[in-house]
């Protein structure tokens, strides 16, 4: 009996992609632009320790800050790197050229040794996002959940690892630096803080913000 031929006669499609975009910064830029947001954001936690409570959870030393972010001259260099990385996202997936997928919210999130995020997703919005600008090792990687619940349900065995197309939860380590973009309806949460850091240096320092696509003439985003 004939077999099924050369491997190249199949062709193997994805449909319904998850897009995830990661940016690194390089270290030349990064440095500088970590420091600076490193101390707004502890200014932000010295005059509102209590913070507000999402996905965080205050009791075991999460902290989250308010909602505006993007408006304060100190985050202004971040929202131009986020700007850009959305731009060039619409740019890729062909969006409207008479719209722009524009900043609607930004808040840091310092999850102190302990800590974690609970799954969730960002509703209302088109784009989410997270830029890290401190994560020691083992701080806590960003987890995100397959949303086709229908996939999970007969789970096949694999020799060795999944490949990573093919997994139901893909967990993404944090590393300083490096920008986040994923659709905000995919469902993600944060692992707890492992860090053996001492002090400060323990904690994972994240700022992470929505984008809804706006008209070009339209009012300026909120
Ligand atoms: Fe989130």
């Amino acid at each position: 009996m004939a077999g099924m031929g050369s491997e190249t006669e199949i062709e193997e499609g994805a449909l319904f992609a998850t897009q995830l975009f990661s940016r690194q910064l390089p270290a030349s830029e990064s440095a500088a632009l970590n420091a600076a947001l490193l101390f707004a954001i502890k200014d932000l936690f010295e005059a509102d320790r209590t913070g507000i409570e999402r996905s965080n959870l205050r009791a075991l030393g999460g902290w989250h800050s308010q909602l505006g972010l993007h408006r304060q001259p100190a985050f202004a260099p971040l929202v131009t790197h986020i700007d850009a990385f959305a731009a060039e996202i619409s740019r890729r997936n062909g969006y409207s050229t008479r719209h722009r997928l524009a900043i609607t919210g930004m808040w840091a999130i310092v999850n102190a040794p302990g800590s974690y995020n609970q799954t969730h997703v960002h509703p209302g919005s088109h784009w989410s996002g997270a830029y890290y600008v401190q994560a020691p090792e083992g701080s806590g990687d960003i987890t995100f959940t397959d949303p086709r619940t229908e996939a999970m349900m007969q789970p096949l065995l694999h020799e060795g690892p999944r490949p990573e197309a093919l997994r139901h939860h893909v967990s993404v380590p944090p590393v300083a630096g490096r920008m986040l973009m994923f659709p905000s309806w995919l469902q993600h949460g944060v692992k707890p803080n492992l860090s053996r850091a001492r002090g400060g240096a323990a904690e994972r320092v994240v700022t992470s913000f929505n984008l809804s696509q706006q008209p070009l003439s339209g009012p300026p985003a909120a």
